[in-house]
């Protein structure tokens, strides 16, 4: 605990880094910074509002969203702000026949391409992680046609990719050891370099100190402040955080496959501002402090012990916090942003308001009071009845959910549509596991509701 006591001892210390590195970021003002913005939340503004929120009142210069929701999709039209889409992890398995994948792609993306400067298109998100077979096999055949389907189409700058949880690492302290987990190598992860190789796309990880923290008791390697290093003695660097230490692990793991050339992306990291009571670490100070951290090194040149030199593209996570985020209170407090669209810390990307005009975001919505009690999950507007099957299929063996409600004569059967079979077997999934929010995301196609969907 004395390093919790040593920090607050030291607080003009902290205080004057802040202010050196937001000087810093202010002078250079060469960061480039993406975000991500999610939408779990009832009083977020409307996304045309955000888009020029962003585009005039921020430095954010790209966005990457969950799904495919297409407001924000046009919202993001004419704004010259690159937009990063994600498909579905349901929804992308038909896509790995390129005659469907040319089809996906003549009436999603054309109709909305260049007008919405569509820059990644994600293949799932963490697959490895959340799928399940039918998601193992047709990835990389998914992100082959895709990719294809966008350059036969005309739209070759268009690059496909899909992000990773580093739960795909085997081991990552020190750099030198790391190594990606064996099943994932020779069937998924060296066809899938192999195919950013050839496309000249980056492979995307989603590297958390925060949630390394259950891994290593020093607190401020993983919080960027002062501390001892870590040593790796087969490659002689010594890392003084976390974050390079876990980028370097992905970039040893790459190498031992033979892909040290592949660029690497940062599709998600961030530090929560608050948390339940005893979450010492979860502190306003603390997600200010990791997040100027990482913008200093986007896009900055600096690289990591072993990738001198190198950018990596990157998205913090997230925009606003989010409220109907379940699991803590932590997990409502990853934002950037409160939804009225003030800053919950500075990190150096807002900027004011133009006189004359072109200020934007002027009127601040009328926050919607979020009703509490209980919550459901449900799946989302639009969400496909093929992948809404593949999570009925999904929960019901590997999910360990009871399924015999849903079977015909049980008390559930009826209607007997796909929709309302999913949403029974969705939310009783996330009932038992204690309304983790991130248990109602199915791959993007699930939401938690407050009101309930059987009234
Ligand atoms: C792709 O789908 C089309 C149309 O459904 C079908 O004719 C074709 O055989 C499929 N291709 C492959 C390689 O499965
Ligand atoms: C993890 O690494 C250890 C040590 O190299 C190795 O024995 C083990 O098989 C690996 N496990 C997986 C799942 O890759
Ligand atoms: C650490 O592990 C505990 C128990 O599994 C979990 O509740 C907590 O959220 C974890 N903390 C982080 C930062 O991952
Ligand atoms: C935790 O600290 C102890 C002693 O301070 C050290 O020996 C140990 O390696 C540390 N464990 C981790 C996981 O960093
Ligand atoms: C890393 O730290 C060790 C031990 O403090 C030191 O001997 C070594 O020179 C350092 N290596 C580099 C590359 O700075
Ligand atoms: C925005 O919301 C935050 C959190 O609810 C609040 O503290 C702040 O005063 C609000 N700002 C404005 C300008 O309404």
């Amino acid at each position: 605990m004395d390093k919790f006591k040593r920090k607050s001892t030291y607080p003009n210390l902290i205080l004057l880094n802040i202010s050196t590195l937001l000087l810093a970021l202010h002078i250079t003002a060469v960061t480039s910074i993406g975000v991500n913005y999610g939408t779990m939340a009832d009083n977020l503004p409307p996304p045309a509002q955000v888009a020029q929120f962003i585009k005039t009142r921020t430095t954010i210069d790209r966005v990457k969203i969950f799904d495919m929701n297409p407001d924000i999709i046009s919202a993001f039209a004419n704004t010259n702000i690159p937009l990063t889409v994600t498909i579905a992890n349901g929804d992308f398995p038909p896509l790995a026949n390129l005659t469907a994948a040319q089809a996906w792609v003549a009436s999603t993306i054309a109709p909305v391409y260049p007008q919405t400067k569509i820059e990644y298109i994600l293949i799932g998100s963490e697959v490895l992680l959340w799928g399940d077979g039918t998601m193992f096999g047709t990835l990389v055949p998914a992100m082959n046609a895709v990719y294809n389907a966008c350059v036969l189409a005309g739209f070759p700058d268009i690059k496909v990719t899909t992000a990773h949880s580093l739960g795909i690492l085997n081991s990552s302290v020190p750099p030198s050891s790391a190594s990606f987990l064996f099943g994932w190598q020779q069937y998924f992860l060296t066809p899938m370099l192999e195919y950013h190789r050839r496309s000249k796309s980056p492979f995307m990880v989603n590297p958390y100190p925060y949630f390394a923290l259950n891994y290593s008791n020093n607190t401020d390697f993983v919080l960027f402040e002062p501390n001892p290093g870590v040593f790796d003695p087969v490659t002689g660097m010594n890392y003084t955080n976390m974050y390079d230490l876990l980028l370097d692990a992905v970039y040893v793991s790459m190498k031992k496959l033979g892909f040290p050339d592949v660029d690497i992306a940062v599709g998600e990291t961030g530090w929560p501002s608050a948390g339940d009571p005893g979450m010492v670490l979860c502190t306003v100070q603390n997600a200010q402090w990791h997040n100027l951290n990482v913008v200093k090194r986007a896009g900055s040149g600096v690289g990591t012990p072993l990738m001198p030199g190198r950018n990596f593209e990157t998205f913090l996570f997230a925009l606003f916090n989010e409220d109907l985020k379940t699991g803590g209170t932590i997990e409502n407090h990853w934002g950037l942003f409160y939804p009225n669209m003030t800053a919950v810390y500075d990190i150096g990307i807002t900027r004011q308001a133009q006189p004359g005009g072109g200020g934007g975001g002027g009127a601040v919505p009328t926050p919607v009071t979020p009703t509490s009690g209980k919550q459901w999950c449900v799946p989302k507007k639009g969400a496909t009845d093929a992948s809404l099957q593949a999570n009925i299929n999904w929960a019901c063996t590997s999910g360990g959910v009871d399924c015999s409600a849903i079977k015909a004569g049980g008390a559930c059967f009826n209607p007997n549509t796909v929709w309302s079979h999913a949403a029974y077997i969705m939310n009783a999934y996330y009932q038992a596991k204690g309304l983790q929010f991130f248990n109602c995301d199915f791959a993007g196609t699930g939401s938690v509701t407050t009101s309930d969907p059987s009234k």
